[in-house]
């Protein structure tokens, strides 16, 4: 399962990328003005400094909403750097908007899908990446997991090559149970890999083994 992270914020992207385990970055423009970066300008300008960070793919979203406007910024991010994946959300000229890229080559995140039947759509259009929200769903009493499952049940039984991208990850074991289900990527905070590596024994484990060679020394 390929690990992205889900931050504007350039320390915890240098973090990731130092652990060796990081496959990409997913950004929306909530997380954007969260780090204070605002402006189409300062913007662009990010996602190109994310780009130089990361070796792999990033995901910058269109603020556009209707085709030619989707299709103009999404154009214009895609030749920003060869690392980005152009996001789009999951409405009718979003999925008119992804077969034109998929048709051009251009690869894609469709983002905001809350339904199997939304992730069907975003897999015949050709998109590269489809992104279940599992974290709001469970937000509001509702299986996100099972989503992730559905998709997965769907694209094995057509072969679409559209990745499932478990997005709105909030913790360790949603990355667990992602990958158990067999999730493709997941995107989450820097903590939900983090606390991947810890366990209490291995702590102690350490802790004792540490003790006994310092009595010989
Ligand atoms: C995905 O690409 C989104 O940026 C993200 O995962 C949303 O997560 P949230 O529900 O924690 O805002």
């Amino acid at each position: 399962m390929k690990f992205f992270i889900d931050t504007a914020n350039l320390d915890q992207i240098r973090e990731a990328q130092a652990l060796g385990v990081l496959d990409g970055v997913t950004t929306n423009p909530s997380l954007m003005a969260k780090e204070g970066i605002t402006g189409k300008q300062n913007i662009l300008k990010h996602y190109v400094a994310i780009c130089n960070i990361v070796d792999g793919d990033v995901s910058a979203e269109v603020i556009a909403t209707d085709f030619d406007g989707m299709v103009k910024e999404g154009e214009a991010l895609a030749k920003l750097h060869p690392q980005i994946v152009v996001k789009i959300p999951m409405i009718q000229d979003g999925i008119k908007a992804i077969k034109y890229f998929s048709d051009k080559g251009i690869r894609t995140n469709c983002t905001l899908v809350f339904s199997s039947g939304q992730a069907l759509l975003a897999a015949k259009a050709g998109a590269t990446y489809v992104s279940p929200f599992i974290g709001r769903l469970d937000d509001i009493s509702t299986d996100g997991l099972n989503l992730i499952a559905e998709i997965r049940t769907i694209y094995d039984n057509y072969a679409f090559d559209t990745q499932i991208l478990a997005a709105s990850v909030r913790h360790t074991m949603h990355v667990l149970d992602c990958a158990k289900i067999g999730s493709d990527v997941m995107t989450g905070p820097l903590s939900s890999i983090v606390g991947l590596l810890k366990h209490p024994l291995t702590d102690s484990g350490l802790k004792q083994f540490l003790a006994d060679y310092n009595k010989g020394n």
